[in-house]
């Protein structure tokens, strides 16, 4: 199964989110833009891995301790010559720390990282077709209080994350 390690935002950080999808959906010729649902930050990608390792990372996450922390979403980006856009998060010690922690720990325990520079992002649309640069938006934020193993599925070609596993803040209820 294909994992990855993400934070998901509460609804009134998803509506912003959304409305900064349906701002740049409206400014584009086309793309394939991002569903409601799947708007999350990712924190470290695993990729695919069999079903038995779930556990492993499972294990790897319930050692990664963390108190709740703010996060701000602060500017507009492209990856991809302008046609993968997204929404970036401030690069502020408490989210790169974790992380850095998160990647480290997987590697160490032999899931291949990507080893890029860890970028903070949300994406909002691939394959954009537009006139548009990234526009200036008012920073807006949450505060975190938990980290989920998320499960990517492509079901009627359609793309279907689902949270598989929980590690909260402060060693608070785990799923
Ligand atoms: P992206 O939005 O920038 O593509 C699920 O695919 C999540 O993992 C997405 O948030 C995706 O980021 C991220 N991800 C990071 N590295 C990836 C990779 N090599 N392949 C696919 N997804 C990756």
């Amino acid at each position: 199964m294909r994992l990855f390690v993400a934070i998901n935002f509460n609804d009134e950080t998803r509506a912003r989110l959304l409305a900064l999808r349906d701002e740049l959906r409206s400014r584009s010729a086309r793309g394939n833009f991002s569903a409601p649902e799947n708007l999350h930050l990712t924190l470290a990608f695993i990729g695919e891995v069999s079903p038995k390792k779930v556990e492993k990372v499972e294990a790897i996450l319930e050692t990664v301790a963390f108190e709740p922390f703010d996060v701000s979403i602060n500017r507009l980006g492209t990856f991809s010559r302008g046609t993968l856009w997204w929404a970036g998060l401030r690069e502020d010690k408490p989210l790169m720390d974790l992380q850095r922690e998160v990647e480290h720990k997987l590697a160490l325990c032999g899931f291949e990282m990507d080893g890029r520079k860890y970028s903070p992002h949300v994406t909002l649309g691939r394959e954009v077709v537009t006139d548009v640069s990234p526009w200036r938006i008012e920073p807006f934020g949450e505060t975190v209080t938990s980290v989920e193993l998320m499960k990517s599925e492509r079901i009627g070609g359609r793309l279907i994350y689902t949270a598989v596993y929980r590690r909260n803040a402060n060693r608070g209820e785990n799923l």
